[in-house]
C-alpha cells in the first residue's frame, strides 16, 4: 500500500479590484446574469459568464423548476449553450457569482459536482483546461486554473475507449 496525497493551488483575491481587466468584465457578465436567474424554488441566483478564446462572452443562471431535478445550474446553462453555439471554440474560464434573497452570500460560490463533471467533459473535448473564477455577491474571488483541481480522479472518456 501506498498513500498519495493530491494538492492544488488556489488564487485568492480580497476583491474584484485586484483582477485583470479581462477577470473583472467576465466577473461582472456573471453578476448581471444572475440577476435574470430563474430561482423562485431556493431564492438563490447564480449567474456564470464563459470566456471564449474568441472573445465572446457567454452567459447563463440558474433556471429552477417545480419539478427541482428538472432545472439546470447557472454553468451548465452556460456551457451547453456555448457548446451548441460555439462547438469549435475553446473556453478559456468561467466566472460565478451567486445571492440569495434570504441571506448575504458573503463566501464564494463554487461549482456543484454536477456542474464540476460538465466542465470537466468540455476541458476533455477542448484539451486545454479552463479557469475558474468564484464569488459570493461580491467581495473575495478564489481562482483556480483548471476543474480537474477540484474534481480529482474525475470520471472521463478514457474509461469508455
Ligand atoms: N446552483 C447553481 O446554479 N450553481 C451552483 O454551482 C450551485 C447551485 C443553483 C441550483 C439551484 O437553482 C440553486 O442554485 C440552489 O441550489
Amino acid at each position: 500500500m501506498r498513500k498519495q496525497k493530491i494538492s492544488f493551488e488556489l488564487s485568492v483575491f480580497d476583491s474584484l479590484k485586484e483582477l485583470s481587466q479581462e477577470e473583472q468584465k467576465l466577473m461582472a457578465a456573471a453578476v448581471e446574469a444572475r440577476k435574470d436567474a430563474y430561482a423562485p424554488y431556493s431564492r438563490f441566483q447564480v449567474g456564470a459568464a464563459l470566456l471564449l478564446g474568441n472573445g465572446t462572452i457567454v452567459i447563463g443562471n440558474n433556471q429552477e423548476n417545480a419539478s427541482y431535478p428538472s432545472g439546470l445550474c447557472a454553468e451548465r446553462v452556460a456551457l451547453f449553450q456555448a457548446g451548441a453555439k460555439y462547438p469549435n471554440i475553446v473556453i478559456r474560464s468561467i466566472a460565478i457569482s451567486a445571492t440569495s434573497e434570504n441571506y448575504e452570500v458573503e463566501k464564494p460560490v463554487a461549482p456543484c459536482g454536477n456542474c464540476r463533471q460538465s466542465i470537466s467533459e468540455y476541458e476533455v473535448k477542448q484539451k486545454k483546461p479552463i479557469e475558474l473564477l468564484m464569488m459570493g455577491e461580491s467581495g473575495e474571488v478564489l481562482k483556480c486554473s483548471s476543474v480537474a483541481d477540484i474534481l480529482p480522479l474525475a470520471f472521463n472518456n478514457s474509461f469508455l475507449e
